[in-house]
């Protein structure tokens, strides 16, 4: 019995709706960016989105923007190189050198570009753009707007795809990508707000969504954060590279996960324990709060194991406290008036008056979708960008700023090499015949298997397991045995997902359907997160195996690659790391 026969319906009537040169799925810093680089190529473009882009986790980046520009007193001596250095360093030598490099050497223009379309950036006193220190830098490097400069990047990127007159369609669910013979030509998604199932047909597409944090319960991620956009690119044949790596955020607010920006640190706020006591010290001398993340957390999480943080009632949970008060009022109003007003609200805290419960949570996948320096993967026509690209420029641990930087540096050059590979297949028919045969492929594959589930399972059960599982196993400290428990629960996860209850019928707004997906994506990234974490018996950045306390680069100074494989398991390869100037050292700060 076909179940949600409007799916069917819509499907077949909806098959070839629009075309485009470039398409690229997601609305935030990357995808923005992508876009108008795209556009400026000469290309049709389209912006397809879940959600407006002026709503999308970008936004949620609150303290920065890293570029050696050295306007700050205290940066003068700061560099490009030095910029490469920090970076290369931070990630515990798994970045890809020539990556980084281009990178930082790009930083200051593409930031100048941003502030003469109008990006607000606070300011020093002679007018320049204002920096502040952030963890794992030689020198303040941190470019700001207040603790909203993800929000005002994301204003000024969208006004300029307004100007452009580039089209955006909302609340548009991509669901998975068209590749037949190795090559991209479109995706189908659901249209929520019309309640249709439309395939779109483009000569490339730039996957630019966003991270997977929602895979974890404690998460600094928007709700919408679900690793989907990484399983269609995974799905059709491109592997994962590095997942195992996870940043966890130091600070975010107890019981809520949402951030307290690294510029409360960088403006000179403190962790103590609950004896009072600046415990950086112990672990990281010298840059002490201002530490690398992955070294932040895990002493937090040291502290808290060693019976010095707080207990917080309510889950048992443990916490330190983040003290803010000695910046004082007029610091705090005008650096940090965000995470202020998230303090009150949340809370009911005022920084300026008390420290802050605060415990590490999910924040970053350093890991993603394997591409190359411009972007492009192995499948034909297909991109990535943004936290859901893995190039490598973050190797085993991301610095703080660093992500914003890379939207916009990567962004811009997928939608360059994009344009570039659309314009070369313009004599090219947008969708061959085989192709528009393999949309049924699709169909069966996802759709009727969905609308034609019979079973007692929920999705927001499974879902809320597989958070559980990812927290307790998969966390900041890690052992063989408890990624192998983790392992096991999520493949029992994996078979329960087929015997998932059906789906309210009809496609308008339906969140069943969506979880339903969400869930599936979830699970398999999942999965490649924790098969790569086993394999890694080394400690490295954020990955820290108790079983294997030491950084091993003769073993594991590589790139992890997850292939997708609908029968089976997982298959796992490697790739070597590209070492420019920098040989690996042992990482002190
Ligand atoms: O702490 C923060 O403001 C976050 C920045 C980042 O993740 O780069």
């Amino acid at each position: 019995m076909e179940r949600n026969p409007d799916i069917r319906r819509d499907y077949v009537v909806k098959m070839l709706y629009k075309k485009y040169d470039v398409v690229v799925i997601g609305g935030g810093l990357a995808g923005l960016r992508a876009a108008i680089e795209a556009q400026s190529q000469g290309a049709s473009v389209l912006i397809v989105s879940k959600l407006h882009p002026l709503r999308s986790h970008s936004g949620a980046a609150q303290g920065g923007v890293n570029a050696p520009l050295a306007n700050n007193p205290d940066s003068k001596d700061d560099s490009p190189e030095k910029h490469c250095f920090d970076t290369i360093k931070g990630s515990d030598y798994l970045a890809d050198q020539d990556a980084v490099e281009i990178m930082t050497s790009s930083a200051s223009e593409i930031i100048y570009e941003l502030e003469h379309w109008g990006c607000p950036f606070s300011r020093t006193d002679d007018g320049r753009i204002a920096q502040r220190p952030f963890g794992g830098a030689g020198f303040p490097r941190t470019c700001y707007g207040a603790d909203k400069t993800g929000l005002y990047m994301l204003h000024t990127l969208y006004e300029q795809v307004i100007k452009h007159s580039i089209d955006v369609i909302t609340d548009f669910m991509v669901t998975f990508l068209i590749v037949e013979d190795n090559t991209c030509y479109g995706l189908m998604g659901i249209d929520m707000a019309q309640g249709r199932l439309e395939t779109i047909v483009a000569r490339s597409v730039i996957v630019a969504t966003g991270g997977a944090g929602r895979i974890y319960g404690k998460t600094s991620n928007a709700l919408t954060s679900t690793a989907l956009g990484m399983a269609i690119a995974y799905w059709a044949g491109v592997p994962l590279k590095d997942m195992e790596f996870i940043q966890f955020h130091p600070t975010g607010i107890i019981s809520k996960h949402i951030l307290m920006t690294e510029g409360c640190r960088g403006e000179g706020g403190h962790i103590v324990n609950k004896d009072s006591k600046r415990f950086m010290e112990k672990y990281a001398s010298k840059l002490m709060e201002l530490a690398p993340r992955d070294i932040v957390s895990r002493s937090i999480a040291t502290e808290i194991e060693q019976g010095r943080g707080f207990v917080y009632p309510a889950d048992g949970s443990g916490y330190v406290h983040l003290d803010m008060r000695h910046l004082g009022s007029a610091k705090i109003m005008e650096r940090l008036p965000g995470v202020r007003d998230i303090c009150l609200d949340f809370l009911g805290i005022d920084i300026i008056k008390e420290p802050v419960p605060i415990q590490p949570v999910q924040h970053y996948t350093m890991g993603g979708i394997d591409t190359d320096i411009n972007g492009t993967t192995v499948v034909n026509g297909l991109y990535a960008s943004g936290e859901c690209a893995c190039i490598s420029v973050h190797g085993a641990n991301r610095l703080g700023g660093n992500s914003l930087l890379e939207t916009l540096v990567f962004g811009r050059r997928s939608g360059d090499a994009a344009a570039q590979y659309a314009r070369a297949q313009r004599q090219k028919s947008y969708l061959p015949q085989s192709a528009i045969n393999s949309l049924s492929k699709f169909y069966e594959s996802h759709f009727r298997k969905i609308a034609q589930s019979s079973g007692k399972e929920k999705h927001i059960v499974l879902k809320k397991e597989l958070q559980e599982t990812m927290d307790r196993y998969v966390g900041i400290f890690r052992a063989g045995a408890d990624l192998q428990i983790a392992l096991d629960k999520v493949r029992t996860l994996k078979n329960r997902f087929k015997y998932l209850f059906a789906p309210a019928t009809g496609l308008k707004f339906n969140c069943d359907i969506t979880c339903h997906l969400e869930l599936e994506a979830g699970i398999d990234v999942a999965e490649a997160i924790i098969v790569g974490a086993l394999k890694r018996e080394e400690s490295r950045g954020s990955h820290s195996r108790r079983d294997f306390p030491n950084r091993n680069d003769t073993g594991f100074l590589k790139h992890t690659l997850c292939y997708y494989n609908p029968k089976g398991e997982i298959k796992v390869s490697y790739k070597p790391v590209t070492i420019t100037k920098y040989q690996p050292e042992e990482r002190k700060y």
